[in-house]
């Protein structure tokens, strides 16, 4: 049997499906490179029939990767077939995955439909995608609740119109590992020619076993693993795609297989992903966690100290983890500052390094010295894909335990700097009141979130906003990096706000 494992990143599709998570077409974009750069092979862009935003993103996506595969998902109907191929015909590689839940308990209560009406279905929808491309997936939703027998049969039917990949997913989280590697040995036994088609698996967390899941399953001989970067996605999410690889990579005596994953990519696809999603990375996370490489006990550390690999079973180098150093300060020049990104493994462009290395001159002189964690908050800041239609240009705040907190705050637009004051119940509220004032739309707040970069009074405040639109319910993300957090707030509003534009902009487009 084959010893390479393929990887199939649905970040943009299930990822996105994590309940307020909403990604607009070129943060998409972004995600979608940096995936292809860490080596993943098949890239999920999206779902494109279900809104003219995600067939946009999709055709975005498709048109911008190189070196993976992009995926579009339909339902086993020729409608969606017909959405997802024109959204990712332009591909390098193009691939249409079609799916139709299988188990009795979907088709009885979701489809209404009986088992053989299910499978021609799934015969039909395959048929019609292999005449768009030879690169056609096939998903048995919920296929782990279903009766073996009959998914063998539809596997058979399947790879017989053409499906060159056959998914396997434990949509609902249920399966356990042993189970599950067994549920994956029975198919290969019993399809009579699996050996014309790639098995995959796609496991949610719904019980915390996604990853122990999706490896017993590569185990078993399944060759394509689904899941997203920090694992997030329906519900409790799917398998966390890092952890997978590490899992490979980490007992590679165990499995003897290869992913053709660069390592030294996983922690800033981690970053970015979180960053742009507003999914924090809980501080215990396995591989990418704040504290996945940090020793607290004494016994620990004097370990580590000795010899590494006493307590640590991953060099975080190789996960693109930089050691926490102080590199540069206020006297650091913008050719020490290049240099360091490049260490780093940035590739900016001169603007993104001017914009950069300017954001970084202005923090230098509040902090005295700034780490890579500093560095790299700046990167994410500074090089975003978004167009700015606002910008800060100041803030004057008032505030104490004795006063109405009252903020002024000037927004840059088109060169104009408009300036409006409000009032608030603490000063980040007067700060949101007054740039409500400016755009005049009616945001409101769902979440704020606050942590700090690195530790130290002088630490980078790093906020997360979600803003929801009024009107049409959509939620916005947006962060801000800087050494006062009442900046940090300002910063990641308008960059929610930013986004909010960037999409009406995008629609008008499209009238
Ligand atoms: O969880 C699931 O079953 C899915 C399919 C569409 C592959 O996401
Ligand atoms: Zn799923």
């Amino acid at each position: 049997m084959n010893n390479r494992v393929y990887l199939f990143d649905t970040t943009l599709r299930d990822g996105e499906q994590s309940p307020g998570v909403s990604l607009n077409a070129a943060e998409k974009v972004q995600i979608a490179r940096q995936l292809a750069k860490m080596g993943i092979d098949v890239i999920e862009a999206g779902f494109p029939v279900t809104s003219q935003g995600d067939f946009a993103a999709v055709q975005a996506v498709a048109r911008a990767v190189k070196g993976s595969a992009v995926a579009a998902l339909a339902r086993a109907n020729f409608n969606d077939i017909d959405k997802a191929w024109e959204a990712v015909k332009d591909a390098e590689q193009p691939r249409i995955h079609t799916f139709i839940a299988t188990s009795d308990i979907h088709l009885k209560y979701k489809l209404r439909k009986d088992r053989w009406q299910v499978l021609e279905a799934a015969v039909a929808a395959v048929k019609y995608a292999c005449r768009y491309t030879s690169d056609v997936e096939f998903s048995a939703e919920d296929a782990s609740r279903t009766d073996l027998d009959y998914l063998c049969q539809v596997l058979e039917a399947v790879i017989d119109a053409g499906a060159k990949v056959v998914n396997i997913p434990d949509t609902v989280g249920y399966a356990m590992p042993e189970e599950f590697k067994q549920f994956i040995e029975s198919i290969i036994q019993r399809v009579p020619n699996i050996d014309k088609a790639i098995i995959s698996v796609h496991c949610h967390d719904d019980l915390g076993l996604a990853v122990a899941n999706s490896l017993a399953a590569v185990a078993g001989g399944a060759r394509q693993v689904e899941g997203t970067i920090n694992g997030i996605g329906e519900r409790a999410g799917n398998a966390a795609l890092e952890e997978v690889v590490m899992g490979l990579y980490t007992r590679k005596d165990r499995y003897n297989l290869v992913a053709n994953i660069t390592t030294e990519e996983i922690y800033r696809t981690s970053r970015l992903v979180s960053s742009l999603t507003g999914m924090m990375v809980q501080a215990n996370k396995a591989v990418v966690g704040k504290n996945a490489f940090a020793h607290e006990s004494g016994i620990h550390q004097d370990g580590v100290l000795k010899e590494r690999t006493t307590y640590e079973i991953m060099n975080p180098t190789m996960l693109g983890i930089s050691k926490s150093s102080i590199v540069l300060g206020k006297h650091s020049g913008r050719h020490a500052f290049r240099q360091r990104l490049v260490e780093l493994g940035y590739n900016l462009s001169e603007e993104e390094i001017n914009k950069a290395f300017q954001r970084f001159k202005d923090l230098a002189d509040k902090k005295k010295e700034l780490t890579d964690q500093d560095l790299e908050a700046i990167v994410e800041e500074e090089t975003r894909q978004l167009p700015n239609t606002y910008d800060l240009s100041y803030l004057h705040i008032s505030s104490g335990t004795t006063i109405v907190p009252t903020a002024t705050v000037g927004l840059k637009i088109e060169g104009k700097t408009v300036e409006e004051a409000s009032c608030g119940d603490g000063p980040v509220d007067a700060i949101y009141k007054a740039i409500d004032k400016i755009t005049n739309l009616h945001l409101v707040l769902e979440e704020y979130i606050i942590n700090a970069v690195t530790g130290g009074r002088d630490a980078l405040g790093d906020v997360t906003v979600k803003l929801r639109r009024a009107d049409s319910g959509r939620t916005y993300i947006g962060r801000g990096v800087s050494t006062d957090i009442l900046e940090a707030s300002a910063r990641a509003y308008i960059n929610a706000v930013n986004k909010v534009v960037y999409e009406e902009s995008e629609l008008q487009g499209e009238d």
